[in-house]
């Protein structure tokens, strides 16, 4: 673990791997509302082979914060990192909420990213319903604490067997959202509602993308997988079989080895 002030808050992350001679670093962004360990059989795996950064985001895990923000400013908080920590040009990795940073980040700071993976995540904004929605998961969070954010979550972001195939992982998930501080819940609830839609700039993205999603993801389906990957040019597609929207926790193997192929053939 190691931190770098930034913007007023401590951010940790890890920064695992063989050193700097083994090409450009992979970052890993978690999802909401969860921290840097969900991605920890990635960045065990992978960084054997390649630099690994993950980073816990403003508010979430060990960086602790209590100002609002915006998936933009989460963008912005990551650019300065991987700046300061001379990653840069990376691979940038987001899941989800990870993902909508990634293509702030993709948008703003195309000329210090070398590749993007986008997994179980969407480019377009929140529905009139999702955004009615967010006010809702606000104000339970405000009354009731993270709790029951968790309970409300968790059926919706496992594949339908895992909590009887793979309880260790239900388990897992359930500790990370229930550590996750209700004032953080809040704020990237609010970003999330208020984020810009991006499919206007999936055309224009430029380096080579790989975009993952489990074959049963409830909150991000492959039909949205592959309606991003028609978007993006040099795009390719990998669908996890027995997963939903966890898939890095849920079937790390799968998620592991489509990384691995695509940071091998990076240029
Ligand atoms: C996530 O996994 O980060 C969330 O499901 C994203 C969202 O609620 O839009």
């Amino acid at each position: 673990m190691a931190t770098q002030t930034i913007d007023g808050a401590t951010i940790f992350f890890t920064d695992q791997g063989p050193g700097p001679s083994t090409g450009p670093a992979l970052v890993l962004t978690h999802g909401f509302p969860l921290d840097l360990r969900m991605w920890d059989a990635q960045a065990n795996e992978l960084s054997e082979r390649w630099r690994v950064v993950c980073p816990d985001l403003r508010g979430f895990g060990q960086s602790k914060s209590e100002s609002p923000f915006t998936i933009e400013s989460l963008a912005d908080d990551l650019h300065e990192l991987l700046s300061a920590i001379k990653a840069t040009p990376v691979v940038l990795g987001g899941l989800s909420m990870g993902g909508y940073v990634a293509l702030a980040y993709a948008k703003k700071y195309s000329r210090d990213l070398r590749g993007l993976v986008l997994v179980d995540t969407r480019a377009d904004a929140d529905t009139p319903e999702g955004k009615a929605n967010r006010d809702k998961m606000i104000a339970l969070v405000c009354q009731s604490g993270n709790k029951p954010i968790a309970d409300a979550m968790l059926p919706r972001l496992l594949a339908p067997d895992a909590p009887r195939a793979r309880p260790q992982v239900a388990k897992a998930v359930r500790s990370l959202m229930e550590s996750c501080p209700p004032k953080t819940i809040e704020h990237a609830l609010l970003a999330m509602r208020d984020r810009p839609d991006q499919t206007a700039s999936l055309a224009s993205i430029s380096v080579p993308t790989l975009i993952i999603v489990g074959d049963t993801d409830a909150i991000t389906p492959p039909a949205v997988a592959q309606a991003m990957h028609e978007k993006i040019p040099a795009s390719q597609l990998a669908i996890i079989r027995g997963a939903g929207h966890m898939a890095p926790m849920e079937q790390p193997a799968q998620v592991n080895q489509a990384l691995g192929h695509f940071m091998s053939s990076l240029p």
